[in-house]
């Protein structure tokens, strides 16, 4: 509820210009470090852990270094920034930030609102996956065939199509994941997420330490860097490895997710944002290169196990993590220790980015509706836990996420990001506004360089990932799936979050939502200025 009592909390900071009564039930975070974790949470995520080393091994090895540093600084780093830009600047969700910038612009948000609730409900299942494997090391559950156990006996997948066939080794951890969000996300953004950063981060950092420390001491760890490591600077010379570069950044970094905008605008004025940038941008890579390291050294072990090499056994996504680890797992001394290890990182991981994805719709609807955080976090969230229960908790659950996950990515995230991209440097000219925005309080200047990375740079090289994908996915439909799958889940998800976002824009604000920016930075002198003593308490 708004009332009066949010003028309490924020002293005389209301007095000042336009911090209009929504500005103060939205929530904050109370410091840039927290602000920084909590974005590190969202950044580092399955995407760290199970995409990036394989990714990396498969586009020239340790040649990827060069393409994904240039990847990371001219496009990663630009865009992450213009996101919080967005955010910070405009103080609202996605859809509000878009439209506070440039009224027209406002579909581009709730699309990303879309695509936010299309990750979360497949995204939970692999959390869910992870729970119940977190248990099974201890009893080394798969036992000889992880494989077999995987498919067969834990998802019980059959042939291709939506069945009704509940699994309920799937669908009660599942529900658990669900709750366990709900009671983060009602608890707002900083007792809730902003809390959940401070004690998750550290945890996963240091129990993923120790699992890359212990893969390094097995058998055959030195054979699997290697087999990572060794550059093949041929591939330089390949498009695709470049595009593979921009694609892992993009995804890794959590931007044109609308959840960098989210998180942003509960950050207060006068914040650095450009450092927290940099900040967030190489602690995701760091930990990417770890992750590197742990899972190859782990491979290693692995091939020199079995006796074959190590190319024979590298994979990524659900193969590598419920498959490879599990038979790494049986196989290496402390394997339950491991398995902790391992899928606990995950679990830790991904959960904290699911809860940042959530978070965009959420914070998305309050801005649109008159809603307590409770009663979005609930109106979001149950439908969203039945949505994913339905597809996912179900035999064909994997054949489901597997189509989604692929064409949101590729049509969902990377399409907006060149598309907002495009509209906001030349429809609406908005990167002056934008860099200002970023300079208002900043260690590193943000000058012509990002204005040309923004609008030249990064939209051509994405574009050009783009287009690559799509051609492909023309000439061989994804996976092998009937057509008519690809058509309902891919194709249709990817197309039907687009009509969404023209849509929701259409759909006018709550009563007393203002459109203009709320206490803009132009440097106005005096006690106005100061920062607020304490943060704003969210108002259920
Ligand atoms: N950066 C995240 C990752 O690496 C991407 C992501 C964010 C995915 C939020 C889902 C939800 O996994």
């Amino acid at each position: 509820m708004v009332g009066p009592q949010n003028v309490h909390h924020t002293g005389g900071a209301v007095s000042h210009v336009d911090t209009t009564p929504s500005e103060e039930r939205r929530g904050a975070f109370t410091s840039r470090r927290v602000f920084i974790l909590a974005a590190i949470g969202s950044a580092v995520g399955l995407g760290n852990i199970w995409r990036f080393p394989y990714v990396a091994y498969e586009n020239g090895g340790g040649a990827f270094i060069l393409p994904y540093l240039v990847a990371l600084l001219t496009a990663g780093i630009p865009f992450l920034l213009l996101d919080y830009a967005l955010g910070h600047r405009n103080r609202g969700s996605a859809p509000l930030s878009f439209a506070r910038q440039s009224r027209g612009t406002e579909g581009l948000g709730w699309w990303q609102v879309g695509i936010c609730f299309m990750i979360a409900v497949y995204y939970a299942a692999v959390l869910a996956w992870a729970v119940r494997y977190t248990l099974f090391s201890f009893t080394e559950a798969w036992g000889d065939d992880a494989e077999a156990y995987f498919f067969g006996e834990f998802l019980q997948v059959g042939d291709p199509g939506v069945t009704m066939d509940f699994v309920a080794g799937v669908v009660f951890p599942l529900a658990l994941v669900w709750l366990a969000l709900i009671v983060v996300l009602v608890l707002g953004v900083q007792r809730g997420i902003g809390a959940m950063s401070m004690i998750f981060i550290p945890i996963l950092i240091v129990a993923f330490a120790v699992l890359v420390i212990y893969a390094l001491t097995l058998d055959g760890a030195g054979e699997g860097l290697n087999t990572l490591f060794t550059p093949n600077w041929d591939a330089l010379s390949e498009p695709g490895v470049w595009a593979a570069a921009y694609g892992q950044i993009f995804f890794s970094l959590s931007i044109g997710f609308g959840i960098m905008i989210t998180y942003a605008s509960y950050v207060r004025r006068g914040t650095d944002m450009p450092g927290s940038g940099l900040v967030v941008g190489f602690s995701n890579s760091g930990f990417e290169l770890l992750a590197g390291i742990g899972v190859f050294a782990a491979l290693g072990f692995m091939a020199q196990a079995s006796g074959v090499q190590v190319s024979e056994v590298a994979s990524s996504g659900v193969g590598l993590a419920f498959i490879a680890f599990p038979t790494i797992i049986s196989e290496a001394p402390l394997g339950a220790f491991l398995g902790v290890l391992f899928f606990g990182s995950l679990v830790i991981a991904g959960f904290t980015s699911l809860v940042s994805v959530i978070e965009v719709v959420i914070s998305a609807v309050r801005d649109k509706f008159e809603m307590t955080r409770r009663g979005a976090t609930l109106a979001v969230s149950i439908p969203a836990a039945i949505v994913s229960l339905i597809f996912l908790g179900t035999t064909s659950g994997l054949y489901v996420l597997d189509i989604v996950d692929n064409f949101i990515n590729k049509f969902g995230i990377l399409l907006v990001a060149v598309v907002s991209m495009v509209v906001l440097a030349y429809a609406v000219r908005a990167l002056p506004s934008l860099a200002e925005a970023l300079n208002d309080h900043t260690s590193v200047h943000v000058g012509a360089w990002w204005r040309a990375l923004i609008a030249v740079v990064a939209p051509i090289a994405l574009a050009y990932v783009l287009i690559r994908d799509f051609l492909d996915t023309l000439e061989e439909p994804y996976g092998g799936y009937p057509e008519w799958m690809l058509a309902v889940f891919g194709w249709g998800a990817a197309g039907i979050v687009i009509v969404f976002g023209f849509l929701a824009a259409l759909v006018p604000w709550r009563p007393g939502t203002s459109l203009e920016v709320p206490d803009l930075p132009p440097t106005r002198p005096g006690p106005d200025r100061t920062d607020r003593s304490r943060p704003d308490e969210e108002v259920r």
